[in-house]
């Protein structure tokens, strides 16, 4: 055979690692830590095999065994002892993301990324405050007793995008009062990354970067997380604030308006569906590009691994791989303890 072109001559054992693109290392993960106020032990979440929801004195333990493992980041999700209308648990001095951040950053050297949502705190579970017309609508759907009937169809069941800005602002500050070393806003609230900006300058945090969750999808892949959570909205859905998954040039025009508001981390959620979005973010903007690897892609995994279908290490390894290889600097994933023991 007369081959000039063999690209096999550099997959030979020597020279792969030296002709690698793409290097995923353990200061590349964030991983997810969920503190529960409602309990004072460990519960184990279901659908997300090896993750539990730890109780808040127990919140210093979780991220030591992060830090173990050599993932050095971590994004702290709280669960409330108490919801209400407008979710008043995420913003209060003494909330579980609050108590939870002040421990961690006392004892450990972790770097304390928060989720700033309404969704765990609000008693309808949406990210931000309803309309007075759903609010209205909810009751008089409660009172027929039923919230769920035909409220899924219904435009008018949305949040109140504006409304909801003060309450986001002033969570993220009292974030960053608790000590929290970077901000992550999750609602998709227009305008959000602007107000949590002006907030966090007010109060003396204008050194306290942004990862803005800039775009969303309304995924059905973060079914587990809601379990996990305890955020799945009680009506309706999240089709007015999360993107369209079939639209990939929005996504542009949603991560353009987060920098123009001072984004200063881009991400995009959920990352394996929508690697072809992690890499237009990575091509047009110049930020640093983060992609939530989320409860669904992680649920799946351990699912068919259990089946014996999938070798767990590999798919979860090539997964992470995939995601930094699409352009993702930053990677916020339940695998990052078991893919960083490993690395
Ligand atoms: C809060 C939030 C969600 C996730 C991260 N932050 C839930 C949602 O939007 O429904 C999902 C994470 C996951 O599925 O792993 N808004």
């Amino acid at each position: 055979m007369n081959l000039t072109r063999r690209p096999r001559r550099l997959r030979s054992d020597g020279v792969r690692p030296l002709v690698r693109e793409t290097d995923l290392s353990a200061s590349d993960l964030v991983a997810p830590v969920f503190v529960d106020a409602t309990t004072d032990e460990r519960v184990p979440i279901e659908s997300m095999p090896g993750h539990e929801r730890v109780p808040v004195d127990q919140a210093v333990e979780r991220v030591r065994e992060v830090l173990e493992t050599g993932v050095e980041a971590v994004i702290v999700f709280g669960i409330p002892e108490s919801k209400d209308a407008e979710g008043s648990r995420a913003w209060a001095d003494d909330g579980v993301v609050q108590r939870a951040v002040r421990a961690i950053t006392d004892e450990t050297d972790a770097y304390v990324i928060t989720d700033v949502c309404l969704c765990e705190y609000t008693e309808h579970g949406h990210c931000g405050v309803l309309t007075s017309e759903a609010r209205e609508r909810s009751e008089e759907r409660s009172s027929s007793g039923g919230i769920e009937d035909g409220a899924r169809e219904d435009p008018h069941m949305t949040v109140d995008n504006d409304r909801t800005l003060d309450l986001l602002a002033e969570t993220a500050a009292s974030h960053a009062e608790a000590g929290a070393d970077m901000i992550a806003p999750s609602s998709m609230t227009d305008g959000m990354i602007g107000a949590i900006r002006g907030a966090l300058d007010e109060c003396g945090f204008e050194s306290t970067p942004i990862m803005s969750y800039a775009a969303k999808y309304e995924s059905a892949f973060y079914g587990p997380f809601r379990d996990a959570a305890d955020g799945a909205p009680a009506f309706g859905d999240r089709r007015h604030y999360q993107m369209d998954p079939a639209n990939g040039r929005e996504a542009m025009r949603e991560v353009a308006l987060d920098v123009e508001e001072g984004a200063d981390v881009l991400m995009v959620k959920p990352a394996l569906p929508y690697l072809d979005v992690v890499a237009d973010v990575r091509e047009n903007f110049d930020h640093p590009v983060a992609a939530y690897n989320v409860s669904g892609e992680y649920a799946m995994l351990h699912a068919a691994a259990e089946k014996g279908w999938l070798d767990l290490e590999a798919v979860a390894y090539e997964s992470l791989l995939s995601i930094k290889r699409a352009g993702a600097d930053i990677i916020v994933t339940y695998f990052a303890e078991d893919v960083a023991e490993r690395l």
